[in-house]
């Protein structure tokens, strides 16, 4: 069966040659436990999940909510029923479950570190400020922020909105609301969380 075929079957696929890659290439992923190269692997899989996450943000807020206003205001045009029908729903999905991955993956490599609760304290727990911890903590902050307007604000709002719960024409006006200033305070906050996202790991302390 040809994984290109699914959308599964081509992620499944893409990990198998990043294993083979991984085994070719070095002495193999079960040596990564507690090892630099088991930061590098967890960070790879944050950063994939981020990209997922913050590339379905901007589709929301760079392309679809701009081309439901037009599909809108466009008397006699196709209207904007196909993106609410077959499309939000498909991405809200991914858009949801990957935050949480993206969120999962980020704590793992400050626990895997030992930086946790030095992030969460924005490195200001010992003595010393902890250049490291506020600048990986800001971004903690911001990305936890995030989630939680994710699966709060916009998730709920959204599933009123595309009509998937009952909600009433009120509701569905203030929910559309709600779920579009999440939207954009997401996307505000997304690019100060990239700058503290590399600039921890690329020495660039704030
Ligand atoms: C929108 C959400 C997020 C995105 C797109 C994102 C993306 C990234 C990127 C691109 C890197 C840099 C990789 C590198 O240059 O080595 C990174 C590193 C990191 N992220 Fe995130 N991140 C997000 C949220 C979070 C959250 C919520 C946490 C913590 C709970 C977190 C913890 C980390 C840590 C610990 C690093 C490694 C820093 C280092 O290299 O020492 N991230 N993230």
């Amino acid at each position: 069966m040809n994984p290109l075929k699914s959308v599964p079957g081509t992620i499944i696929a893409g990990f198998v040659l990043a294993l083979l890659i991984l085994l070719a290439t070095g002495d193999g992923p079960i040596t990564a436990i507690g090892s630099a190269k088991g930061n590098a692997i967890i960070i790879w899989l944050h950063v994939f999940s981020g990209i997922i996450w913050i590339g379905l943000l901007y589709y929301f807020n760079f392309v679809q909510a701009p081309a439901l206003a037009d599909a809108a205001t466009d008397d006699g045009g196709p209207g904007g029923a196909g993106i609410t029908k077959y499309v939000a729903p498909r991405a809200l999905f991914w858009f949801r479950w990957s935050a949480l991955a993206t969120w999962l993956t980020g704590a793992a490599f400050l626990l895997h570190r030992g930086e946790f609760a030095n992030a969460f304290m924005l490195g200001l727990g010992g003595d010393n400020v902890n250049a490291y911890a506020m600048t990986i903590g800001i971004g903690a902050w911001l990305g936890t922020i995030m989630l939680f307007n994710v699966w709060v604000l916009i998730w709920p709002n959204q599933k009123k909105v595309l009509g998937m719960v009952e909600a009433s024409a009120d509701e569905i006006a203030s929910a559309k609301n709600t779920a579009f200033i999440a939207s954009r305070l997401n996307t505000l906050m997304s690019i100060p969380l990239l700058m503290s996202m590399v600039g921890a790991g690329h020495g660039f302390f704030m």
